[in-house]
């Protein structure tokens, strides 16, 4: 599975939702990411130091096995992904998405995701805003 083969090489950590009987429900991965400067909307950096890359978080490969969506199992992993982006003692700037598809583009548009400008497919949501979920 590449997940694990990520995870053996650092380079994307995994979590796994496993149900009470055992099954695994669906998953999603961490890795630590920076964005070009020039990406960002002009209105997200505008207090941003001029760095050329800034920090972020990409939360990869989010998805929940057919047999269990529509029950609630991507919020709770969406929301369980958050909360560790929060956690981290590592800066990060926002958490990133590259959404696989319009479902997906949707389902984190509904999550307050944003797209970068000419991206539509790539959406980010700032840490602080994150933040202020789990206050
Ligand atoms: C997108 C995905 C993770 C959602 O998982 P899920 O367990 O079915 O979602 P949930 O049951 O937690 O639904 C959460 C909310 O998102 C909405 N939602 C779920 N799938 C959606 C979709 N395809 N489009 C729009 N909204 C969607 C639900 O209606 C729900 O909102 P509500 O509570 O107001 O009704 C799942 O459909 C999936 O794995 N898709 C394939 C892989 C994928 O696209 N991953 C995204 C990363 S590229």
């Amino acid at each position: 599975m590449q997940a694990g083969q990520d995870a053996r090489k650092n380079i994307a950590a995994p979590f796994v939702l496993v149900l009470p009987d055992g099954a695994i429900a669906g998953y999603y991965t961490l890795s630590a990411t920076a964005v070009d400067i020039g990406e960002w909307p002009a209105q997200t950096i505008r207090k941003l130091p001029r760095y050329p890359l800034i920090p972020a978080t990409l939360l990869g490969r989010l998805a929940v096995d057919r047999r269990y969506r529509g029950q609630g199992h991507g919020r709770y992993l969406l929301a369980d992904a958050l909360s560790r982006c929060v956690r981290s003692e590592i800066a990060s700037f926002a958490v990133i998405v590259d959404a696989k598809g319009e479902d997906a583009r949707r389902f984190y548009q509904r999550e307050s995701f944003l797209p970068f400008p000419d991206q539509p497919m790539k959406l980010f949501r700032p840490m602080a805003d994150i933040a202020e979920l789990f206050k």
